[in-house]
């Protein structure tokens, strides 16, 4: 195992190289002193370069729509982050469309397409984050359409192609599905669905909600041409404050909010933003860099699935470890008192989350519990709204949820798996 991990961690040199640009990396923002940051999947470590080029547009006052050199200069950033937002989907054709959150993205979208498309009823997964089944179930309501639920696999931690296609129709209006899983970190077939499902209808609408899968892992839309994709910058290394969704052509073309003077496939209302597309600029050049590290490739989306691929790979070995642990430290999986949620063997299907259960502690407690020690995790219980309908339809009650990124060290994960046994040690007796 140690001669596969060497071939998939990033090299110490580069690993440094990588930290360097990341704020935070290994520090408390407040307390100035050490700290592991795993909670990622709430909202990623910063690359310092997107906040600083945010800071940089943000600070001139020009509107990008006007037509001297300094609004040019910001119309130009704009027109070059939707190319690199482009990048991202792997999406030639179709719309980009900013909006204050991956949440209102996924809303605004699900309404275009629930009250312009013909249809009995709507299908959506119990994996969903609120945004996406919460929306699928407002306008299902309010479009008197019935709302059907695929349900998870507690196995792998996803949901079944099977699970989704049985309820799919020639009277399905959309499909609505998450494409992993920020609870379990469990990839759905995203391929399978999409193909499956157009076999029963050839023309159905597919929304994918990528926020969790797109900072870990290859997003295109050429290979899964679904009608809308999202993702959040802030999971995505980059500022708050921002949404960004694909639209296909036909998705973008129904009757939407619109100023009517603008070519009907532009979604974006208002002001645009250049330090946004700036700063998504950054994240899709950061990417690029990694690929470029191990690709002569001149093309950019090129390099950019290179980039993603080595960040996955790193992340997968890092997750082998926190499970398996090394030879100086238990893995999760053996250390008395812990256990792991939904632990798929086929790590190529999981995202870097893992979910654990710690004996004789509750959820919050254990949380505290880590952050006595300088490691920040995040706990997933019943009573919250962004976690109920899931635990519950794995039949958990709650998890404590570990969710580390590409920029961590494998020294870092067994500091994680000490911190953690010392923890567990304590409180075995439940005194
Ligand atoms: C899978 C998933 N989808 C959607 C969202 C919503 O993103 P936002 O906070 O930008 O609305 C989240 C946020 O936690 C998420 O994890």
């Amino acid at each position: 195992m140690v001669k596969l991990h060497n071939e998939m961690l990033f090299t110490a040199e580069l690993l440094e190289e990588i930290r360097e640009q990341f704020a935070f990396v290994n520090m408390d923002p407040l307390k100035q002193k050490k700290r592991l940051y795993f909670d990622n999947a709430g909202g990623s470590l910063r690359l310092k370069r997107t906040i600083e080029k945010f800071a940089q547009f943000d600070l001139i006052p020009d509107h990008p729509q006007r037509n001297h050199e300094a609004a040019k200069y910001l119309a130009e950033v704009e027109r070059k982050g939707i190319e690199d937002t482009r990048i991202i989907f792997n999406a030639e054709n179709g719309s980009i469309a900013t909006y204050l959150t991956a949440s209102q993205a996924i809303f605004e979208i699900t309404g275009k397409i629930a009250e312009n498309i013909e249809g009995t009823n709507i299908v959506t997964t119990a994996l969903e984050h609120p945004s996406a089944y919460d929306s699928a179930k407002y306008y299902a309501e309010k479009t008197g359409k019935e709302f059907r639920v695929a349900k998870t696999n507690p196995v792998t931690g996803g949901v079944d192609a099977e699970e989704i296609t049985k309820l799919i129709d020639s009277n399905t209006c959309f499909l609505s599905v998450i494409y992993a899983s920020n609870i379990s970190g469990a990839i759905l077939d995203i391929e399978t669905i999409v193909k499956e499902a157009r076999k029963i209808k050839p023309d159905l609408f597919i929304i994918v909600d990528s926020v969790q899968h797109a900072p870990h892992g290859i997003i295109d839309v050429e290979k899964t041409p679904v009608d809308v994709m999202n993702f959040a910058p802030y999971k995505f290394f980059g500022v708050r404050g921002c949404g960004v969704a694909y639209l296909s052509e036909r998705a973008a073309s129904l009757p939407h909010h619109r100023l009517f003077g603008k070519e009907n496939s532009d979604l974006q209302l208002g002001s645009p933003v250049p330090a946004h597309f700036a700063a998504i600029s950054e994240i899709v050049d950061y990417v690029c860099w990694i690929g470029s590290k191990f690709s002569n490739d001149q093309n950019k989306r090129n390099l950019y699935v290179k980039g993603m691929k080595k960040i996955a790979l790193h992340e997968k070995a890092l997750l082998e470890i926190m499970l398996n642990g090394t030879d100086k430290v238990r893995g999760l999986r053996s250390i008395p008192g812990v256990t792991v949620h939904l632990d798929y063997e086929d790590l190529s299907k999981r995202d870097f989350i893992v979910a654990i259960t710690i004996k004789h502690l509750d959820f919050p407690e254990a949380v505290r519990a880590y952050e006595a020690e300088n490691v920040i995790v995040y706990d997933r219980t019943a009573s919250s709204i962004y976690s109920k309908r899931m635990l519950e339809s794995f039949g958990m009650e709650g998890a404590v949820r570990i969710s580390p990124l590409h920029c961590n060290s494998v020294e870092e994960i067994e500091e994680f798996l000490e911190v953690t046994e010392r923890i567990a040690e304590r409180n075995e007796s439940g005194l």
